[in-house]
């Protein structure tokens, strides 16, 4: 079958491991399920595949890709991948199974005609949604959910700052959190994006590192370190970061005494759970909240996507279809 993988890790220029080309037919072992990949969203943690972060160098060639849509071919029926593969004796929050890994860690990726999936690991999708769009959800939106209505302990009418807001993650939250009754606030390091993130619904957009009017309850950090000391002094006393992410480097200071001072929490979150994907589908299919698309490429041209991931020339999501 036709697939995008990483023959090879390479730190500096992660695109050079990268091939599009024939890979064997999966073939799913009891309990599992062969999904026909309809579309496959980008996300950073593809880029930290080829780089070699997150994954042993044993499992190269590795098929990239967190998540996708499709027809689960032992039913016909059209579904949603859940990302995180939980091991088979593990019951309860998936994510936080020592053990569990995402699709393209230890099992092969999405990008590509086929993926094999535990069976438990496919959720309806609605006809309200398109290949495209379902393809958004299982890792970026999933995370943006997980975030916001799980770890921040946000209410409506308190303020949300996102860093970085042409992200997957980042839109995925300026928009659940404005769906949702947050007063949303973003930066971003251009002013097109900051233009970009008043269009997906923020109340208001700056610049990166801007001082801003007052301070925030709780701040949406996938950014790390060019951001990590700016989100500290953003927050008011007793406020909260959620931390998903570290796409410029995790060494950030960790401005301790700011946080015992003014008694802030800052709270990692990783992916969401297979209940909190069908709520996060149930809330687009009734809202009618779609996630913003960049552009959407054939599989052959995925390494245009990831070239422009890694610029950071996005806003949203880059899917591939199959
Ligand atoms: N823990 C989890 O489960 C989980 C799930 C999903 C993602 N993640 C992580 O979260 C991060 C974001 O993922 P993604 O897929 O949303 O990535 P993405 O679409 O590539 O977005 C990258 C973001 O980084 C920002 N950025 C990059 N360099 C920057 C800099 N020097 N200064 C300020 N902002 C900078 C960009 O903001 P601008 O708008 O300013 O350009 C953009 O929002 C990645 O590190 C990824 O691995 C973790």
């Amino acid at each position: 079958m036709r697939a995008a993988y990483a023959s090879a890790p390479n730190p500096d220029d992660p695109l050079a491991g990268l091939v599009v080309g024939e890979r064997p037919d999966p073939v799913a072992p009891d309990g599992w399920t062969t999904v026909a990949v309809k579309a496959a969203s980008l996300n950073h943690h593809d880029l930290w595949t080829l780089r070699g972060v997150g994954i042993r160098a044993e499992q190269f060639p590795m098929i990239i890709g967190c998540d996708a849509a499709g027809i689960d071919t032992s039913t016909g029926d059209e579904v949603v991948v859940h990302s995180v593969i939980a091991s088979d004796a593990w019951d309860g929050d998936e994510t936080l199974d020592p053990k569990r890994s995402l699709l393209s860690e230890i099992h092969q990726g999405t990008f590509a005609e086929q993926v094999i999936v535990p069976k438990r690991n496919v959720l309806p999708k609605p006809v309200e949604l398109s290949w495209a769009e379902a393809a958004c959800l299982s890792t970026a939106w999933l995370t943006a959910y997980r975030m916001l209505f799980v770890k921040s302990g946000l209410r409506p009418g308190q303020t949300m700052l996102v860093q970085g807001a042409s992200g997957g993650v980042a839109t995925a939250a300026i928009m659940l959190g404005r769906a949702a009754g947050y007063r949303v606030w973003a930066t971003a390091r251009t002013e097109a994006k900051q233009a970009a993130a008043l269009d997906l619904g923020a109340h208001q957009a700056f610049p990166s590192g801007a001082r801003l009017p007052e301070r925030v309850d709780v701040v949406i950090e996938t950014v790390g370190q060019a951001t990590w000391s700016h989100s500290v002094k953003a927050l008011k006393p007793g406020g909260r970061i959620v931390t998903s992410g570290a796409t410029t480097g995790p060494g950030p200071a960790a401005e301790l005494n700011r946080i015992f001072f003014l008694q802030l929490s800052v709270v990692g979150s990783t992916m969401g759970t297979k209940p909190e994907l069908a709520q996060l589908i149930a809330f687009l299919r009734d809202s009618g909240l779609r996630p913003h698309i960049d552009r959407t490429l054939p599989l052959e041209s995925v390494r245009d996507g990831l070239a422009a991931m890694a610029a950071g020339d996005l806003i949203g999501k880059i899917v591939v279809e199959v």
